[in-house]
């Protein structure tokens, strides 16, 4: 199949990729641009690793063509942070110790971050809905909870970005 030319807006930076155009936005992210924050893992839709944001939606990047992102802005978990200082969802997941051996990590930030984007005061049933998709072997899920009910109480807005 014949390469084409197309460019990603990635943490608020440009990157001209010359792809096959069944190349998925996670090989995109990771093997093209080498942001490798975003996780492979079941490449099948199931496990929420790979999630990034696309404009705000959080989107499981093994789930669409990078070539279906052309020009668009894409976040990673590399792009959360602002000159060095974490987003109130990172040092939330710091605080709660929301992460165990980490693989699922930036995937969930991402997807809370997307769900916080959409309702910046989910309820606790609103948060377990919006992880749904994203799974952590290390089944830390309440403490992921706890950490985006941080963030909805404001406990961050000194800090925030
Ligand atoms: S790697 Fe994309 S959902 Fe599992
Ligand atoms: S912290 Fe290990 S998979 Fe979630």
């Amino acid at each position: 199949m014949e390469k084409k030319i197309i460019t990603l807006r990635v943490n608020k930076q440009d990157y001209e990729l010359y792809i096959n155009p069944k190349t998925l936005l996670v090989e995109a992210i990771r093997d093209y641009i080498g942001l490798t924050g975003t996780k492979r893992g079941c490449e099948t839709v199931s496990c929420g690793a790979c999630s990034v944001l696309v404009g705000d939606l959080a989107v499981k990047a093994c789930s669409v063509l990078a070539m279906q992102c052309d020009g668009m802005e894409i976040t990673t978990s590399e792009g959360l942070e602002d000159n060095g200082k974490l987003a109130p969802i990172q040092k939330a997941f710091l605080d709660e110790g929301a992460y165990q051996c980490g693989f699922c990590t930036s995937g969930m930030l991402m997807t809370t971050s997307g769900l916080l984007k959409e309702n910046a005061n989910p309820t606790k049933q609103e948060v377990k809905e919006a992880i749904e998709g994203n799974i952590c072997r290390c089944t830390g899920y309440n403490s992921i909870v706890r950490a985006v009910e941080r963030v909805a109480k404001g406990m961050y807005k000194e800090e925030s970005l």
